[in-house]
């Protein structure tokens, strides 16, 4: 592998990244891990930088990990909620970074409900952005903790089958996951009702879609489950929510005809009843925690490796 170097540079999106950076930020993530868990994550070089989090948008896993990951790694935190800030006020999001700027800040973590805010951000000021999640379009560090999560349990992508289920129209970690497990060599299934499922996600490298998960879990190795975001919903995309349960809720009978070894992953928040049964969640081979420990390392490694290194 060539000499990586991610020093300075912003993290927009998986569409952004090449196999070789995706695989040596996984590595040092995993590096990252047992610092973590002994504490000693610490790195002076760090301790004179600022960041800001822009968090425009609800989150738990992904605010408090980015939170934590700054503060393991000794750094100078702001940080900045809509409804506090002079947003309220009319200030747009550019003015309100370009004075943020002036005070002499590192890093701007982002989320933001509309598309291509973090991308806008970084050609107007000039420190490095990391995308926290941008409308429907990506969620990058989501994708990272998720291929993490994968090489982890299955060490390698290629000739894994991944299936990603639900509302994938909506859904910015399904574009971030499908570009990352196409770029690492994996198969990408997508299921779900058509309309929530567009033609253009074929265009990403999707190798089939299904309307029914039980034409395709035999063969899968990783099931990614993905809630319905109605936050984002503008029109009626299936009758009714019991409808959507009745033919796209997992079912735990369903995984009887899995791979022993399926891994069942969800980026969370999850609705338990509506995405999988309950049962499905708390299944031997559900990862949905481990993703969230491995949120720690992606975010607290991405920093070091932009700002620190
Ligand atoms: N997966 C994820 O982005 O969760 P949060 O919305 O809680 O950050």
């Amino acid at each position: 592998m060539c000499r990586i170097n991610l020093k300075g540079k912003s993290i927009l999106g998986i569409a952004n990244l090449n196999k070789d950076e995706i695989l040596y930020i996984l590595d040092k993530a995993q590096e990252f891990l047992s610092l973590i868990e002994e504490k000693s994550l610490n790195f002076p070089s760090l301790k004179d930088k600022t960041v800001v989090n822009l968090f425009f948008e609800p989150s738990t896993r992904t605010k408090s990990s980015f939170e934590l990951a700054e503060k393991y790694l000794g750094m100078k935190i702001i940080n900045i909620a809509e409804k506090t800030s002079s947003l309220v006020k009319g200030e747009t999001i550019k003015d309100t970074a370009k004075n943020l700027r002036s005070l002499n800040i590192d890093l701007i973590v982002i989320r933001c409900a509309f598309s291509g805010v973090p991308h806008m951000l970084s050609k107007a000021i000039d420190i490095p952005i990391i995308n926290a999640g941008d409308g429907m379009h990506e969620h990058p560090t989501q994708a990272l903790l998720d291929m993490l999560t994968i090489k982890q349990e299955k060490g390698d992508f290629k000739n894994l089958r991944v299936g990603i289920m639900g509302d994938i129209l909506h859904s910015r970690v399904a574009r971030s996951d499908i570009l990352a497990l196409k770029k690492l060599g994996a198969e990408v299934f997508l299921i779900g009702p058509n309309t929530l499922i567009p033609e253009f996600f074929k265009e990403l490298g999707v190798s089939e879609i299904f309307n029914r998960i039980e034409d395709v879990i035999d063969i899968l190795d990783v099931l990614i489950l993905l809630r319905m975001q109605r936050e984002r919903q503008r029109g009626i995309y299936y009758p009714s929510l019991r409808e959507y349960i009745k033919y796209f809720s997992l079912r735990k009978e369903i995984l009887n005809k899995a791979k022993k070894d399926i891994m069942i992953m969800h980026p969370g928040p999850v609705h338990k009843g509506v995405e999988a049964e309950a049962e499905v969640f708390d299944f031997d081979r559900s990862f949905i925690l481990k993703q969230v420990k491995n949120g720690l390392a992606i975010r607290s490694a991405l920093i070091y490796l932009i700002l620190g290194e």
